[in-house]
């Protein structure tokens, strides 16, 4: 299949930073959020984060040509338009269900439709459409500009070629696909979240600092930053919410989110977006 057009829906930091990496690989892109303040933002983000990658040399393009292939817009009905939509909303099961019910009416049937879920099931969210055979899982990392890694799952019931189409576009993408199975959290999360959770009940328990955990996984595990700092970056309340998915689908209460975790996320502290997390931003 022939992509051309990239139709992107939620325009936070996944959505703008997997927009940013399309338009920079020479894509056209449909990017959509329900209010232009969110759009905005979007763009103000990625034309920032696009200045230090050519500043870096990174990137070779002008950066209004980049930026122009980028049209953003609050009409959902506009991704129509779209050879390829990647789905990057809230991460709650019942806001993506709305939007996937919406957009599979919307897109043309032989679109492939993703999902950039970090740990609902892709054979769950499939269902939800009219498409299960082209609909799978495209897990980009943040921030997106910076990770090379692309998570491709696979529902029950994605097609061959469907997946062959969207590793193809990763790599154009120029990221690396990475296979993993439908399970709650896929590789990425089941392995990061629990560090991560950990990392909070160490807080917690006063086994140390937070400065002091995170300069122990910095400096004793070459980890690029601490699991708190990290965690702060992610958003604390995406972190819950991934150790929610984990501890519902396993049943295992070693996926049990850390009290701290869900105190933090009720008072509002959620992070760099919210400008306190662990630290203060
Ligand atoms: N675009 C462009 N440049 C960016 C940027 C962006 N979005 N974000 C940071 N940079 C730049 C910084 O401005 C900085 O530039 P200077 O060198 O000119 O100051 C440069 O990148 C390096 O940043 P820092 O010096 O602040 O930090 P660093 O060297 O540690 O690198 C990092 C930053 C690449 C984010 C690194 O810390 C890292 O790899 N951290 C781990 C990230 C990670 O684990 N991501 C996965 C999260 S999990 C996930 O995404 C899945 C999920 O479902 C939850």
């Amino acid at each position: 299949m022939d992509i051309k057009t990239i139709g992107i829906v939620g325009a936070g930091t996944m959505g703008s930073g997997i927009a940013q990496v399309a338009a920079a690989s020479g894509f056209s892109v449909l990017l959509n959020d329900i209010d232009q303040s969110y759009l905005d933002r979007a763009l103000k983000g990625i034309d920032k984060s696009l200045a230090k990658l050519i500043e870096k040399g990174k990137i070779t393009e002008d950066k209004a040509a980049i930026l122009s292939r980028i049209k953003p817009t609050i009409n959902l009905d506009d991704l129509k338009a779209a050879d390829f939509v990647v789905e990057a909303v809230f991460e709650d099961f019942d806001v993506k269900k709305k939007v996937l019910t919406a957009l599979d009416k919307i897109l043309a049937p032989e679109v492939i439709f993703t999902s950039n879920t970090s740990s609902i099931s892709i054979t769950r969210l499939a269902a939800q459409t009219g498409r299960s055979a082209q609909f799978m899982g495209m897990h980009f990392m943040n921030p997106v500009p910076l990770m090379a890694l692309v998570e491709l799952v696979r529902g029950l019931a994605t097609s061959e070629e469907t997946f062959a189409s969207v590793k193809a576009l990763t790599e154009k993408m120029g990221k690396v696909p990475v296979e993993a199975n439908d399970f709650p959290g896929f590789i990425a999360n089941r392995i990061l979240m629990p560090m991560i959770n950990e990392a909070v009940y160490a807080l917690m328990e006063g086994v140390g600092t937070a400065e002091a955990i995170d300069t122990v996984m910095k400096l004793g595990m070459n980890h690029p930053m601490g699991p708190l700092t990290l965690a702060d970056l992610i958003g604390l309340d995406v972190c819950l919410s991934i150790m929610e998915v984990l501890h519902d689908g396993f049943k295992d209460p070693k996926y049990r989110p850390c009290p701290l975790l869900r105190k933090m996320v009720d008072a509002g502290y959620l992070g760099r977006k919210s400008g306190r997390g662990f630290y203060s931003y």
